[in-house]
């Protein structure tokens, strides 16, 4: 049984969205459009796991579907749709609660440290959270995923989810017609080095949405005197920069400016620090800004406009859900005969 190559991948509406969000993920969907059938997804649904006040839920949802579209993903290649507007997510999450065990999800890290020492308060839904991703991947039967290193364990499960669905009911698989597997195995997909954009602050901790200055954090919707502020007061060491990268190590503050360069101009640090080692950092932050600049300003003026047009979105997010289902409902009628429910 082959399965299409079919990537899926999604991104949280519960915060402006920022250079990280850019570098590590939206940015690495681009190119998959030309290569594999390509769903990318607004999981307002994983959103709701923590409180989201619904108008910023909102707001945030129309804003990851246009800077997907202004990042260049183009909803007549991707289909581009907002997770809830497809119910069938929700009725598969339902079937792998029952499939996962609590030991595995009692494992997972990242409810841990969102958790903390809550856990006792903290919604059901957050505990599940990781069996709903699983659904979002294997409704489509996607074979492989675009993210970070801190979703490696939640794509580990959703292949142990697969593992587990497709041995419990292999009886009822076969009687349907498949040969073997029902779900695919889905793989973590590396699209070239992935850029882990630090805090401007701290270059050991992640850029990141909820960090308590408001300078750390490069949002894709600043505007271009916003982003020259925040880099010219970027922390940075006193040394020079070096002439290679090798000269970056334990240089936490260094390694993520020239990181931030070398990603947002497409080359090697080794390269940028040809131009730029020996130099100073005088020298240095007023071209990042600039190239940030370059980038990011073209990008954010079309998220303004389409974000202002929300009849637009709307259309967009509705076409791309319909064309979702398309996929989503022939195997969810498969799923509800495999396990026996009567329709
Ligand atoms: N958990 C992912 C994150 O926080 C978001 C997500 C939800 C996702 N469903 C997904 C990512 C399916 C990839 C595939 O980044």
């Amino acid at each position: 049984m082959t399965f299409t190559p079919r990537v899926f991948s999604g991104i949280k509406p519960s915060g402006d969205l920022h250079l990280g969000n850019y570098l590590g993920a939206i940015r690495r969907f681009v190119p998959l459009q030309d290569t594999h059938e390509t769903l990318y997804c607004v999981v307002d649904m994983h959103a709701i796991t923590v409180w989201q006040a619904p108008e910023d839920l909102k707001r945030w949802t129309y804003e990851i579907a246009a800077a997907y579209i202004a990042s260049g993903l183009d909803p007549g290649k991707s289909i581009i749709f907002n997770q809830s507007q497809v119910m069938e997510h929700a009725e598969l999450s339902w079937i792998f609660n029952c499939v996962a065990r609590m030991g595995w999800m009692e494992r997972m890290t990242q409810f841990k440290d969102k958790a903390g020492e809550n856990s006792e308060n903290v919604s059901l839904g957050l505990f599940a959270y990781p069996s709903l991703m699983a659904a979002d991947i294997l409704l489509y039967k996607a074979t492989g995923v675009p993210v970070g290193d801190d979703q490696k364990q939640h794509l580990e499960l959703t292949r142990d989810i697969a593992k587990k669905f497709n041995h419990d009911f292999r009886k009822q698989i076969k009687d349907l017609g498949f040969e073997e597997e029902f779900f695919p195995i889905t793989e973590t997909l590396a699209t070239g080095p992935a850029m882990r954009v630090k805090s401007l602050k701290d270059g050991t901790r992640k850029m990141s949405k909820s960090d308590a200055s408001d300078t750390s954090t490069i949002y894709m919707m600043d505007d271009a005197g916003t982003i020259a502020r925040k880099i010219k007061r970027a922390t940075s060491d006193a040394a020079p920069l070096p002439e290679t990268a090798q000269g970056l190590a334990g240089r936490a503050e260094a390694e993520n400016l020239v990181g931030i360069f070398a990603a947002l101009s497409n080359r090697s640090l080794d390269d940028v620090l040809g131009e730029f080692g020996g130099r100073g950092w005088g020298a240095f932050k007023p071209a990042l800004a600039d190239l940030a600049v370059a980038v990011l300003a073209p990008i954010a003026g079309e998220m303004a406009r389409l974000v202002g047009d929300r009849s637009e979105m709307d259309t967009i997010l509705r076409d791309g859900a319909d064309r979702a289902r398309a996929i989503a409902q022939p195997t969810m009628d498969q799923v509800r005969r495999i396990v026996g429910f009567i329709r």
